[in-house]
């Protein structure tokens, strides 16, 4: 009964903060608001939430299947969730770039539910970018340009041997024989809410079909500024109980590594998504 006091608070930038609500006790009905609200909002901030492990899984499972990251270390004994962690010694931490959770796979995921488990005293904050609000800002050219346009995603550079996470004191992220590679349209249908998004990132998208590698590199620094300009991005500072529930294909995330020599551990279960198509 509580859940029909909810409210949904637009935050500047991107997403949006969910009042009175108690995660802990999803049911359809609350399943069908949040993610209508998804959709709309790209992600969903609360606060004061108390969800133990099987909570977090019940939780993203009233959304979509679990899409287990073939990646990232899991909690011992937890194998659906994810450890995002950064010891006092490390210097690298996970996620510390623009990106959008599984855009190299064929079906993305939908999204991801990460829940604050231990926090540095400050930073540490997560940033995200409203892909919605990033296609429809681009100029008229540029859109016409990419509106029919295919992209690459790939992995190898960030996960496989040689590449990012291997250089880094986050090793334990690389090692992987299954470094997949497929393609998607670059305006996609959001497959909730029918509206058009920019679907590259700059942590994944390798290349565009039809261009070489140059061109390609030339013409994501071009989307980049447009992605990611302060109007359209929102930095969520974590407080102890809180969650963010995001949506892969209407954001980018970025996770701020500015709390060297504290601890941080963040557990992340990732729901399984759809096939995409073009929006045009
Ligand atoms: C991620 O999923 O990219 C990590 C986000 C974070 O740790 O804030």
């Amino acid at each position: 009964m509580i859940q029909e006091t909810l409210t949904v608070e637009k935050l500047p930038g991107c997403g949006a903060m969910v009042h009175d609500v108690d995660l802990s006790r999803i049911d359809a009905r609350l399943a069908d608001v949040l993610r209508e609200a998804l959709f709309e909002h790209g992600v969903l901030f609360f606060r004061n939430q108390s969800l133990s492990r099987q909570q977090h899984l019940d939780l993203a499972r009233a959304f979509a299947p679990i899409d287990i990251n073939r990646f990232f270390p899991a909690d011992p004994e937890w194998p659906e969730i994810a450890k995002v962690e950064k010891t006092r010694e490390q210097t690298s931490n996970i996620g510390g770039g623009w990106h959008t959770d599984h855009s190299y796979d064929a079906e993305p995921a939908l999204g991801s539910i990460l829940v604050a488990r231990d926090l540095p005293p400050s930073g540490g904050d997560t940033l995200f970018a409203d892909m919605y609000a990033a296609w429809a800002s681009l100029p008229a050219e540029l859109q016409d340009r990419v509106r029919h346009m295919q992209a690459i995603h790939s992995t190898a550079h960030v996960f496989g041997e040689g590449g990012a996470y291997a250089q880094s004191d986050q090793d334990a992220l690389s090692g992987s024989r299954d470094l997949p590679e497929t393609i998607h349209p670059v305006v996609i249908k959001h497959p909730g809410s029918g509206k058009p998004v920019l679907y590259v990132n700059p942590a994944f998208t390798t290349g565009f079909v039809g261009l070489s590698k140059d061109e390609g590199q030339e013409l994501l620094y071009q989307l980049l500024p447009h992605a990611i300009d302060k109007s359209r991005t929102y930095a969520f500072q974590w407080e102890p109980g809180s969650v963010a529930i995001w949506d892969n294909r209407a954001t980018w995330h970025f996770a701020r590594n500015d709390y060297h020599g504290h601890y941080r551990l963040m557990h992340r279960v990732t729901m399984a998504g759809v096939p995409l198509e073009a929006a045009f």
